[in-house]
């Protein structure tokens, strides 16, 4: 059997496939990020280690296959800074993802001649090589005792290997790494003040990083040898999840926050329109992804101010797509990465009436939600990524209503998954699976059984270009006034 686990921001789960990659059994703990401070977010590596003790527990008490566990491979939330001294103690606190308190030396950074063309990335606030600069400047005693820097699930990896490696699409978030040669870039470490001693040894996700630590494996009743994969960022491993590797796949994630991600056969980034451009974690491949900050936050912020559930709001709509009315919503609530790259934005509404109802209001935060998905689509297809069609995942997927608007807004057609596992830690189970047995990706990471497919509403599509080009007329008439 194989195992996947996906530290989570707010929990780690743990998934046990069989040698065929069909789930077995699947266990999950909680764990909370620390908000000390207005934009801080930090976790405590001890608390994720915990996390995966309690779900492998669970899984080898419940499923005597795991018995027979023969490769492990992790995913993790990304950008993360785990600090390490030279007895590989964790210093201080891992700095998260979304902690935003690192977004002067970002920009400060990103402005580095070259840094957009070797990273192929903005430097987000979020990333890991403005988090060190800010250490060095306001923690100096801790930076000067940081021997390595590991990303959560490379953390993860020195657990359960005791050796210091990370893959290469997580490396790639890090603003350190040549994410075209995919290597740790001297340049880059050089711009944000670290050595490439500090650096994990990099992997490809799918290639074995280690063994798992005889500790671990008398402890886990295991007497086999048990393959550790180089592993991957959540983004990557969903997509393996999914069966999304080369040109063509892709999904649309609506969360929390909204993701376009696209599988590329090569390398072309295009950091101005705010992509993410990143390795993925096959050789030879990369993906790149529009990041929207609030998808289905816009609803359920609506939601709370309707005082009504979100499903209630979208139920309303009924399952037939209005032509766009007059009423628009910039779904800029938490500030904006693709395409904008501007924190400081916020949403409004624009077009109200007497005669606005809920309903019309509903729609525009639909709409707005996806007018930016397209904003990441058209970024997507100036590079070259053609999208015939993409899987369409998360909370907001559960609206009919807002699927066909985004399959109309986007003019390609949704496939939903039918029930059952391809997230991130399916991805992550595959990842040890083809590290263990040396299988081709391409054969592992197949592509879920689709229940249903939503077309577009050709009838509709002029109409909305026409929405949409008035949407993206109202963002700089917007930061203007605010
Ligand atoms: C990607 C990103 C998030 C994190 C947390 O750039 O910041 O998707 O990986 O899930």
């Amino acid at each position: 059997s194989y195992l996947g686990i996906d530290l989570g921001t707010s929990g780690l789960r743990a998934l046990l496939v069989d040698e065929a990659g069909r789930p077995i059994g699947s266990a999950e703990r909680a764990y909370a990020a620390a908000h000390p401070r207005p934009g801080w977010s930090e976790q405590d590596p001890a608390d994720w280690i915990a996390a995966l003790d309690g779900a492998v527990e669970e899984l080898r008490h419940a499923h005597p296959a795991f018995a027979e566990l023969a490769g492990i491979g992790v995913a993790g939330h990304m950008h993360g800074a785990t600090l390490l001294d030279a007895e590989d103690r964790v210093i201080r606190p891992c700095i998260l993802w979304n902690d935003s308190r690192a977004h002067e030396e970002a920009a400060r950074l990103d402005a580095v001649e070259g840094m957009r063309a070797l990273s192929g990335n903005i430097v987000f606030p979020g990333f890991t090589a403005p988090k060190l600069e800010w250490l060095c400047a306001h923690e100096p005693e801790n930076h000067a005792r940081v021997a390595k820097v590991l990303l959560p699930a490379a953390y993860l990896n020195l657990h359960l290997t005791g050796e210091h490696v990370a893959d290469m699409s997580d490396s790639a978030g890090t603003s350190w790494l040549d994410v075209g040669a995919r290597d740790w870039s001297g340049r880059l470490l050089d711009a944000g003040n670290m050595r490439r001693d500090q650096m994990p040894r990099l992997v490809e996700g799918c290639a074995p990083a280690g063994t798992l630590r005889a500790e671990l494996a008398a402890r886990w009743g295991l007497s086999g040898r048990v393959v550790v994969a180089g592993g991957a960022g959540d983004n990557a491993a969903a997509a393996c999840g999914m069966g999304a590797l080369g040109e063509g796949q892709g999904f649309v994630s609506l969360g929390t926050s909204g993701v376009l991600l696209a599988a590329r056969d090569g390398y072309s980034p295009a950091p101005e329109t705010a992509l993410h451009t990143f390795c993925h974690a096959v050789p030879g491949r990369w993906y790149q992804m529009g990041v929207m900050l609030s998808a289905t936050d816009s609803l359920n912020w609506l939601s709370s101010i309707a005082g009504v559930r979100p499903a209630e709001l979208t139920a309303g709509l009924g399952e037939e797509i209005l032509a766009p009315g007059r009423v628009r919503f910039l779904p800029y609530l938490s500030g904006e990465r693709t395409p904008h790259n501007d924190a400081a934005i916020r949403g409004s509404f624009t077009g109200l009436g007497t005669d606005t109802t809920r309903d019309d209001m509903t729609r525009a935060v639909l709409e707005g939600v996806a007018f930016g998905l397209r904003d990441s689509h058209e970024a997507l297809k100036a590079t070259g990524a053609r999208i015939e069609r993409l899987m369409a995942i998360g909370g907001g997927a559960r609206s009919r209503y807002w699927l066909r608007l985004i399959a109309t807004v986007l003019g390609v057609p949704l496939d939903l998954p039918k029930d059952g596992e391809f997230g991130a830690a399916l991805g992550a189970a595959r990842l040890g699976l083809v590290a263990a047995t040396g299988a081709r990706p391409e054969e592992v990471m197949t592509a879920p059984e689709i229940g249903e497919q939503i077309a577009p509403d050709e009838k509709l599509t002029e109409a909305f270009d026409a929405a949409h080009a008035q949407f993206r007329r109202a963002y700089p008439a917007i930061r203007e006034i605010q």
